[in-house]
């Protein structure tokens, strides 16, 4: 272990924020920071009103929150549009010939459209799917690579009140269609193809296989590979034709406050991804409020969320955030070691980027890389860092800070969900001192505890489950179809409070450390999978009895899938059948979702009544000596045969 780093575990060293930094940022100082906090916590709804009155609204609510556990409803009788919030009243202003999008290709071609032109797209494209028979309410699916059609769609859309489903360009079609099916969507948008490390990823194929057996009338395909597409001319309309035909005035109309916004999928502890809702007024206040606040956002930044737009951290911190604050984005299609492993520092050195957000998981790929790629580029322009999606060891963060941020950089290590819509635990990178690892404090506003199964907060350093007491603007509204669900999941676990499936522990400055999920959940390089979805996928194969399937610590990704199979009686266990295996689950969900390791084994361990026991296959799969209770296993001798189990890894 480093010095550095030895000095940051045992002393717990605080990174004060840089002088320079604080003294223009937004919120810069410490004192600042508990007063806004103590404005938020003495009257909640007036600090909310007062965020969302600096967006614009066609009729002002009359009342900010309704709520009637687990129901909320904020900015009552409030109409508005997200789309004129982040691209109208710019284009309008001074703004219209600044930036919005900053664009790079993997190949290297570039793109940039300002306020004012990015004004024109939206209106064509609003146009363009009114004449394909869009209407208010209708769920559009966008299944796009990193282009800014991805970006001018997803606007088009809350224009017209078609809410998004937006599928991430790596998922399978199968995926793609189990999350058609479920949005009921009408439209996909796609492109014939998107670059990912130098080959084409078929979206077009994918959508073609996956509107089988769906409400999928119509499809609008962006050209960007040129790839060779079936085309069914009934079906089937060129984004270049249709949108570029379409007439370039559209006039917005105001949604209701509560009017759906999009829906996005995610991984649960079941095998069927939930279709986490999200509105217009509440969201868009989070994610601009937020944007502000954390990136300390101004109109001369370079602002960089290298998330992809299949995610909620692409919605938020690519898009709807930075965008209603009017700031420059920069938006790259492909991978990060294409051409070369610093492809990422060059972009940065070119479009002097300013404010870098990323993930521990990308941080810990460039550490590995090494210190040279970064090195050879002048990174002078960036100011400030940020990380999510994972909790970031204290190593990295680091590496992060001086290889990246050349000790100048303050790093906010960013806590929130899909479900939360926006940032709820993050320092304020002028205000907050931090610790590498923790991602401090909430934002002024959010209520967030660390409570026993019974509610009560846990004392200081113990840990516990990580909740929210009071309702937030950007909070999901429901689960897409499923209310139940959404009641049970995030509202049935600790009496009156959001239970978010996080654990976590206070230090004894009240600072929060993540200590990852307590359900059946595993954050696979930042990516969200469930262990059931996985399960189901394998055991829909033909040669599978049984499956289970558990994560296990990885230095680079987090944690790493490990699946526990039992094939069918007569089929032999090989090197042949993982591999057939880990396609099967490719095709499936995706390949994200591909198990690094197959281990077959005769049996699992179960209790007596038949519950898999899962503890077990943790640390069976991470490779620690079992400890603990295994008496109540049905067959003692699974366990044996399972950790000496033939073992097939990537
Ligand atoms: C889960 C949410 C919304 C961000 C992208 C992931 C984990 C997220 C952190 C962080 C520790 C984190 C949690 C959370 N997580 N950010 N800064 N420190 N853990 O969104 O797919 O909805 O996953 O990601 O476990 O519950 P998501």
């Amino acid at each position: 272990m480093s010095n550095a780093i030895e000095s940051v575990l045992t002393e717990r060293r605080r990174f004060p924020p840089p002088a320079e930094f604080a003294a223009a940022a937004h919120l810069g100082t410490w004192e600042g920071l508990l007063e806004l906090e103590e404005e938020a916590r003495k009257n909640p709804e007036a600090f909310w009103a007062a965020r969302a009155s600096e967006l614009w609204w066609d009729h002002r609510w009359h009342t900010v929150l309704q709520w009637q556990a687990p129901d909320a409803r904020w900015f009552v009788g409030g109409t508005t549009n997200v789309c004129v919030n982040c691209v109208d009243r710019h284009a309008a202003s001074w703004r219209r010939n600044k930036a919005a999008l900053l664009w790079e290709g993997e190949p290297g071609d570039t793109r940039v459209l300002t306020y004012g032109q990015l004004h024109r797209e939206v209106q064509k494209t609003a146009n363009a799917l009114l004449a394909l028979g869009v209407s208010s309410g209708d769920f559009v699916a966008i299944y796009l690579p990193m282009v800014p059609e991805a970006a001018i769609a997803m606007l088009a859309c809350a224009r017209i009140g078609a809410p998004h489903t937006v599928v991430f360009g790596g998922f399978s079609a199968e995926a793609l269609a189990d999350r058609l099916r479920d949005s009921r969507a009408k439209l996909v948008i796609t492109a014939d193809g998107g670059w990912r490390r130098g080959a084409v990823v078929p979206l077009k194929d994918n959508v073609d296989k996956a509107i089988v057996d769906t409400e999928v009338r119509n499809v609008l395909v962006v050209r960007r590979t040129n790839s060779a597409v079936v085309w069914d001319p009934k079906r089937d309309h060129w984004w270049h034709e249709t949108v570029d035909r379409a007439a370039p005035i559209h006039r917005a109309h105001a949604h209701d406050s509560e009017h759906p916004l999009f829906s996005l999928y995610t991984s649960g502890t079941t095998g069927k991804p939930k279709g986490i809702l999200h509105t217009t007024g509440g969201y868009l206040t989070g994610a601009a409020y937020s944007s502000r606040l954390v990136f300390d956002l101004r109109d001369e930044d370079v602002f960089w969320c290298t998330a992809d737009i299949g995610w909620v951290t692409g919605h938020s911190y690519v898009v709807y955030g930075p965008l209603a604050n009017g700031a420059t984005v920069l938006m790259y299609e492909g991978a990060p070691n294409q051409p070369g492993p610093d492809r990422f520092w060059d972009i940065i050195d070119r479009w002097r980027v300013s404010v870098f957000y990323t993930a521990p998981t990308a941080i810990r790929a460039f550490m590995r890389w090494g210190d040279e790629w970064p090195a050879r580029h002048d990174l002078s322009s960036l100011r400030l860092l940020g990380s999510v999606g994972e909790p970031i060891n204290p190593e990295a963060w680091m590496w992060y800070r001086s290889r990246i941020g050349g000790d100048r950089c303050p790093i906010v290590d960013t806590w929130w969900q899909t479900e939360t819509g926006s940032i709820m635990i993050s320092p304020l990178p002028g205000a907050t001192p931090t610790k590498p690892g923790s991602a401090t404090r909430a934002l002024p506003g959010y209520d967030i505890d660390v409570v026993r199964k019974d509610g009560t907060s846990c004392a200081p350093n113990e840990g516990g489950f990580l909740a929210i007491r009071r309702p937030w603007p950007s909070m999901l509204r429901t689960i897409y179809g499923d209310h139940e669900r959404f009641t049970k999941t995030y509202f049935g676990e600790i009496a009156g409070m959001y239970f978010a499936g996080d654990g976590a522990r206070r230090d004894e400055d009240g600072y929060f450390w993540i200590m990852g999920r307590v359900d059946d959940v595993i954050n696979v390089a930042g990516h969200r999978l469930s262990t059931m979805e996985i399960e189901s996928a394998l055991v829909s194969h033909p040669k599978v009895a049984e499956a289970a399937v558990v994560g296990r610590p990885d230095d680079l990704k987090g944690q790493a899938i490990v699946a526990f199979v039992t094939p069918r009686s007569g089929v032999s266990a090989d090197e042949a059948l993982a591999t057939e295996l880990r396609a099967h689950v490719a095709t499936q969900i995706g390949a994200l979702a591909r198990p690094e390791e197959i281990r077959f084994a005769d049996a699992l361990p179960k209790t007596r009544s038949g519950k898999i026991m899962r503890r077990l296959l943790r640390e069976v799969a991470s490779g620690s000596t079992t400890r603990g209770d295994t008496t109540t296993l049905e067959d003692q001798g699974v366990l044996e045969r399972l950790a000496q189990s033939f073992a097939h890894e990537d």
